[in-house]
């Protein structure tokens, strides 16, 4: 089995989806071009029958997007295929993406139908996405919480029908990493005709389990992921790209690849953030503003020995600027000398003695002590000691 990932981008559909992070077709089109150069492998571009303008959207992108796959949404109904099919007719490269609820929750609650009737429903939209391309997506809504023997089914049908990539979302978050590792390597052991398609994850982060999960399917045997820049998704979120990508690169040993350039994981994040007016946490895994950031003290000694003490990814792999020594309260004199130094300040051990204790008096009535403060300490300190 090829161990290359694909990365399946959902940023402009589940991402989009976010309250207040709505995007004009302008600003979606800007976003496909910088997620094309990123080097996404489907972009899942919108969902056509929804509006007139995310219709728009999807045809200008399809256009404009060469390498890139067009991927577009639909339910398991005749006239969202017809309508997807028509937005992604430009594309180079296209795909429709169509499915349906299979757990119990979906078929009674939503649709008051049975197992038997929604498998037929599968089997149909995949049919009727196949008259327009090659390259369909099925996905099993709520797969989940769906009984695995009827999942194999479900998808055993799917694939039978032309499906060549099946998506098994994690809907609701609610699996955790190893029962979803299993449903994967279920399908997998379980299914005849598996291996004429792709199986993809696409997990959400209600539990925060969103990158774990997609990450224990990928070792049980999906080859693709579904995520977004900054984890942006419905509710509580989709699996990050900006991390399972770099999990990949970071453990090789697992043996797989992505065609993500992961230096421009920190500007896509930016663009993103601020073309849909959504800040990202502070803390957040490789985009934060934090992510390279060293506060205490122990840490602050041990990182300026060596970077790697407490860093597992060089800020410029990701490209984010780099790393930073905060000073607060809780730093120690090798973090205080080597910002003083950064300003031009060679101060020795003794004067480092003599201004820490000063240092702390700043930091303590503050949250961060900057440079302005410092130079302060620095310039009272050379007065007195002339
Ligand atoms: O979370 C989900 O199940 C989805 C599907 C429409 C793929 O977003
Ligand atoms: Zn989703």
């Amino acid at each position: 089995m090829d161990n290359k990932i694909f990365i399946f981008d959902t940023t402009l559909r589940d991402g989009e989806q976010v309250p207040g992070c709505k995007l004009n077709k302008k600003e979606k089109i800007e976003l496909a071009l910088e997620l094309e150069s990123l080097g996404v492998d489907i972009l899942e571009a919108g969902f056509p029958i929804s509006s007139p303008g995310d219709f728009e959207a999807v045809h200008e992108i399809a256009k404009l997007l060469k390498e890139t796959t067009v991927c577009g949404l639909s339910r398991a109904v005749q006239k969202d295929i017809e309508v997807a099919a028509e937005a992604l007719r430009p594309a180079e490269r296209r795909r429709i993406h169509t499915g349906i609820g299979t757990s119990d929750y979906h078929i009674r609650s939503k649709f008051n139908s049975t197992r038997e009737d929604i498998l037929q429903r599968a089997v149909q939209c995949v049919k009727w996405a196949r008259n327009y391309t090659d390259d369909v997506e099925f996905y099993a809504e709520d797969a989940g919480r769906t009984d695995n023997e009827y999942l194999a089914r479900v998808v055993e049908s799917v694939i039978a029908a032309g499906a060549t990539t099946v998506n098994i979302p994690d809907t609701t978050g609610y699996c955790l990493p190893h029962q979803y590792g299993e449903k994967i390597a279920y399908l997998i052991n379980n299914v005849p005709n598996i291996h004429k398609a792709v199986l993809s994850c696409h997990c959400h982060n209600d539990l925060g389990l969103a990158t774990a999960n997609s990450i224990a399917g990928i070792i049980a045997g999906a080859r693709q992921i579904e995520c977004t820049i900054n984890g942006l998704g419905e509710r509580a979120g989709n699996t990050s790209l900006e991390e399972v990508v770099m999990i990949i690169k970071q453990h090789g040993h697992l043996g797989f690849y992505t065609e993500i350039n992961a230096m421009q994981l920190n500007p896509m994040s930016r663009k993103v953030s601020e073309t849909m007016r959504m800040p990202v946490q502070p803390n957040k895994a490789i985009v934060g503003a934090n992510a390279f950031s060293h506060s205490s003290g122990i840490h602050q000694d041990g990182f300026l020995k060596d970077t790697q003490t407490y860093e597992i990814i060089a800020p410029e792999e990701v490209g984010a600027e780099s790393s930073k020594i905060v000073l607060t309260a809780r730093s120690g004199r090798s973090a205080l000398a080597y910002r003083f130094q950064k300003l031009g300040h060679q101060f020795n051990r003794n004067d480092i003695d003599i201004l820490y204790p000063l240092f702390l008096d700043v930091a303590d009535t503050k949250k961060e002590v900057y440079d302005e403060d410092l130079q302060i300490l620095a310039e009272s300190h050379k007065m007195v000691s002339i």
